[in-house]
C-alpha cells in the first residue's frame, strides 16, 4: 500500500466521541522480549499492531522465537527459557528504539554472532551508554560504524557480575530499562546490581519495566533510582496470559483535542487507560487539569471536556516534563491556544528521538507564524493570536508525533498540510481515520451550478440566515480577470495568466474585495471581465492558484460557497452539497433583466449567446469542470423564486446537521 504523500486538515469547529486506543508501544515491545525469554506460553491481548512491533516480532521470529498471532489481535509467544534457538543472526530494527535497546542487552548477555542495524535515523541515535554498561562486565560488542551508534557486531563475551554495572540515567532511560529486562537472563545465584550514574530521567517509563518484570516472576529493589538490585535466582516464567494497556501517549492528542475543541456538553473519550495505568504519560491528563481543562476519569477511560468553568484558556508558565517526555510533544500545540507563553522544561531527550524534535518544533511552530525560543533541553512556545495563523504544509521527519500532534494545530483558523502523514504507521497506522471521527471540521455547504442560476443571491441569503461566512469563488476569478486586463496579458498566455494568479495581490475582507487594497466589488462585474474570467479558469495552474485563498475562506461558524467546483474540488467533504440548475433560457431572462435594471443594455440573444459560451467552457474544460458532485442535492429553481430556494437549501441544511 502507498501511503499519500501529505494531508490536507480543514479547520476544526469541535470535537466529539469516543476513541478505543491502540495498544501502547512501549509495553507491546517489552512483553514481546519477556514472553520471548520466559519459560513458558504467553498470550498477550491487545498487543500493538505498528511497524515498531512489526520490528520486535519480525526480530524474534528470527532469532527462532515461535510466535502465533490471533484473529482477535492476540499473540502467543512460545518462550524459550533463556536459551534463544538461533546463535548468529543479521537484525535489522528500523527506527525502534524500543527494540534495537532491550535487543542489544539481550544478545550480549545471551553469547552468539550477532549485528544489530536499523534505517538511517537509529544509526545517529547514541547508545554508547549500553554498550559502555555491557562492556564494562566483559560483553563483546563492536561498532560497525561510528562510535556510539548503530550499527553494532555483538560476540561471545564473557559476563561477570562480580562488581555492579554502571549506566547513565541522564540521555535515555531505556538503557537502563534494556538492562533491567535482559540482566535476569543470566539466572545468576547472586544479586545483581545496576547503578544508575547521573540524574535518571523518564522515570515512569523504568517504572513501567520493573511493572512489567514482576508479572513475569522477577521482582527488582529499587534502592531511590540509583540502584536496582535484581534478587539471585531471578528467572521468568509466563503469568500465562496478559493483557496490554491502551497507548497512553497516543491518548494525548485525544486528550487535547477533547481539551481543544469539546466542552458545552461535549466530551472526548479515550477508552483502554485510566487512573491506575502503568504508563507514564496518563500524567499529561493531570497537567492539562493543572492547566485549566475539565477532565474526567473512569474505568477504563479519560474523558477531555474542555476547559473547567470559568477558565477562558488552558495557563501557560513553566512545565516539568521529565517523566512525560513523549507526551508533552502534545503540550507544545496546546501552548498556540493557551493565555501565555508556555516552557517545557527537562526535554533533553527530545534530541535523541526520531528526529532532534526540539529543533523539528521549533522549524514547524514557526511556519505556523509562532515565536518560539529553544535551548538544549527546554522550548517556549509562545501563543498564537487569530490573526497570526498562517496556513502551513507541515514537515513531519519521519516522526510519528510529529505528524500526530500537528493534527491538533488544525484548531486554529486555517488548513493545515501534513506531509508524509504514514509515518504514523510507527505507533498508530490508523491515527488519521481515528482523528477524523472525532474531530468536527467548520461546516461547508457548497453550492455549484451554471452562469446565472442564481448561486451567488442564494449562497448569500443562505449565510445570512445562519450567520456563516459566504465565498463567492467566481469573484477570485473575476478579479484575476480584472487584473489580466488591465495588465493587457492575452487570455490565451497560459504561462503569465498563471504567474499572475499565483502572486494576486487579492484580499477578502468581509464581504469586500480588495486587489492590492482597491475594492474591486463593482468592477469585477462587467461583462467583459466575466467573459475573461471564463477562459483563465479554463487554465489548471490558475485553479491551484486560486485554491489555498478560497480555501482559507473556511473559518467558524460556518462558510457557504458558490461556484462551480466547491463540492467537487475545493470542499469536497461540504456537509451539504448543493448543485443548482435551471434551464438556459431562464437563466438568460434572469439575467437580461438584471442587466438592463442596472442600466447596462443588451439584447436578450446576446445574453443567451454568452451563458451558452460560458456553460459550454464551464462544462468542457479538462480541470473541475463544472458537474455535479456525486454526493449533491439536486435543485432546479426554473420554477422557483428565491426565498423559496433559500428556503429549501435551509431545510436541507437542518436534516444534515441532524444526522
Ligand atoms: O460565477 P461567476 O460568473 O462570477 O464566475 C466567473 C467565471 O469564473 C465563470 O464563468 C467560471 O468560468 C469561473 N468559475 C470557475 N469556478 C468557480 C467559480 C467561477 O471556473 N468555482
Amino acid at each position: 500500500m502507498t501511503s499519500p504523500e501529505h494531508l490536507d486538515l480543514p479547520p476544526l469547529i469541535g470535537a466529539a466521541g469516543r476513541v478505543r486506543l491502540p495498544g501502547s508501544k512501549s509495553i507491546s515491545n517489552r512483553l514481546l522480549l519477556l514472553a520471548a525469554l520466559a519459560e513458558g506460553s504467553t498470550r498477550i491481548d491487545g498487543l500493538l499492531d505498528s511497524d515498531d512491533t512489526r520490528v520486535m516480532l519480525d526480530a524474534l521470529r528470527t532469532l527462532g522465537v515461535a510466535l502465533q498471532r490471533g484473529d482477535d489481535g492476540s499473540c502467543t509467544v512460545h518462550g524459550c527459557g533463556g536459551a534463544l534457538p538461533v546463535r548468529r543472526a543479521d537484525l535489522f530494527l528500523g527506527n525502534a528504539g524500543t527494540a534495537l535497546r532491550p535487543l542489544t542487552a539481550a544478545l550480549a548477555l545471551a553469547g552468539g554472532d550477532w549485528q544489530v542495524r536499523g534505517v538511517p535515523r537509529m544509526h545517529e541515535r547514541p547508545i554508547g551508554d549500553l554498550v559502555d554498561a555491557l562492556r564494562g562486565i566483559g560483553c563483546a560488542i563492536d561498532y560497525l560504524g561510528n562510535a556510539g551508534y548503530p550499527p553494532l557486531a555483538i560476540g561471545r563475551g564473557a559476563p561477570r557480575l562480580d562488581a555492579p554495572l554502571r549506566v547513565r540515567g541522564d540521555v535515555s532511560s531505556q538503557f537502563l530499562s534494556a538492562l533491567l529486562l535482559a540482566l535476569p537472563l543470566l539466572g545468576s545465584d547472586r544479586d545483581v546490581a545496576i547503578d544508575v550514574v547521573g540524574e535518571l530521567i523518564s522515570r515512569p517509563y523504568v517504572a513501567l519495566t520493573l511493572r512489567l518484570l514482576e508479572r513475569f516472576g522477577v521482582h527488582v529493589r529499587n534502592a531511590h533510582w540509583q540502584r536496582f538490585v535484581i534478587p539471585a535466582g531471578s528467572r521468568y516464567r509466563t503469568p500465562g496470559r496478559i493483557a496490554v494497556e491502551g497507548d497512553a501517549s497516543s491518548a494525548s492528542y485525544f486528550l487535547a483535542a477533547g481539551v481543544l475543541g469539546a466542552g458545552n456538553g461535549a466530551a472526548v473519550r479515550v477508552e483502554g487507560v485510566d487512573a491506575h495505568s502503568i504508563q507514564g504519560d496518563v500524567a499529561f491528563a493531570r497537567v492539562l487539569e493543572q492547566l485549566g481543562a475539565d477532565i474526567d476519569w473512569g474505568d477504563g477511560w479519560i474523558e477531555a471536556r474542555g476547559l473547567r468553568a470559568g477558565v477562558a484558556a488552558l495557563a501557560g508558565g513553566d512545565i516539568d516534563c521529565v517523566a512525560i517526555p513523549d507526551a508533552a510533544m502534545t503540550l507544545a500545540i496546546t501552548a498556540l491556544f493557551a493565555a501565555a507563553p508556555t516552557r517545557l522544561l527537562g526535554i533533553g531527550s527530545w534530541r535523541v528521538k526520531e528526529t532532534d524534535r526540539i529543533a523539528a518544533m521549533a522549524t514547524e511552530l514557526a511556519k505556523l507564524g509562532a515565536t518560539v525560543d529553544a535551548g538544549d533541553d527546554w522550548l517556549r512556545v509562545h501563543p498564537l493570536a487569530a490573526a497570526d495563523w498562517r496556513s502551513a504544509s507541515v514537515a513531519t521527519y519521519d516522526d510519528h508525533r510529529m505528524a500526530m500532534c500537528f493534527s491538533l494545530a488544525s484548531f486554529g483558523p486555517v488548513d493545515i498540510r501534513i506531509e508524509d502523514p504514514g509515518c504514523v504507521a510507527k505507533t498508530f497506522p490508523g491515527y488519521f481515520d481515528a482523528f477524523a471521527r472525532i474531530a468536527r471540521p467548520v461546516p461547508v455547504i457548497a453550492i455549484d451550478g451554471p452562469t446565472a442560476s442564481g448561486k451567488g443571491t442564494l449562497a448569500a441569503r443562505v449565510a445570512a440566515a445562519l450567520g456563516f461566512h459566504a465565498l463567492d469563488s467566481g469573484a477570485l476569478y473575476r478579479a484575476c480577470a480584472l487584473l489580466a486586463l488591465r495588465r493587457g496579458i492575452a487570455l490565451d498566455d497560459a504561462g503569465a495568466l498563471a504567474a499572475l494568479a499565483a502572486t494576486l495581490p487579492l484580499r477578502c475582507d468581509g464581504a469586500r474585495l480588495l486587489l492590492s487594497g482597491e475594492d474591486v466589488g463593482a468592477a469585477i462585474r462587467a461583462e467583459d471581465v466575466g467573459q475573461a474570467a471564463s477562459r483563465l479558469a479554463a487554465l489548471p495552474a490558475v485553479r491551484t492558484a486560486l485554491l489555498a485563498l478560497q480555501r482559507q475562506q473556511r473559518r467558524a461558524p460556518g462558510l457557504v460557497a458558490d461556484g462551480r467546483d466547491m463540492g467537487t474540488v475545493v470542499f469536497p467533504d461540504a456537509g451539504l452539497k448543493v448543485f443548482l440548475a435551471a434551464g438556459v433560457r431562464a437563466r438568460a431572462e434572469r439575467r437580461y433583466k438584471q442587466l438592463i435594471s442596472q442600466g447596462i443594455s443588451t439584447t436578450l440573444d446576446a445574453v443567451l449567446n454568452d451563458l451558452e459560451q460560458r456553460d459550454a467552457r464551464d462544462t468542457q474544460r479538462s480541470v473541475a469542470a463544472l458537474r455535479p458532485a456525486p454526493d449533491a442535492l439536486h435543485l432546479d429553481n426554473s420554477e422557483l423564486d428565491v426565498e423559496q430556494t433559500v428556503l429549501r437549501v435551509l431545510q436541507w441544511w437542518r436534516q444534515c446537521a441532524a444526522r
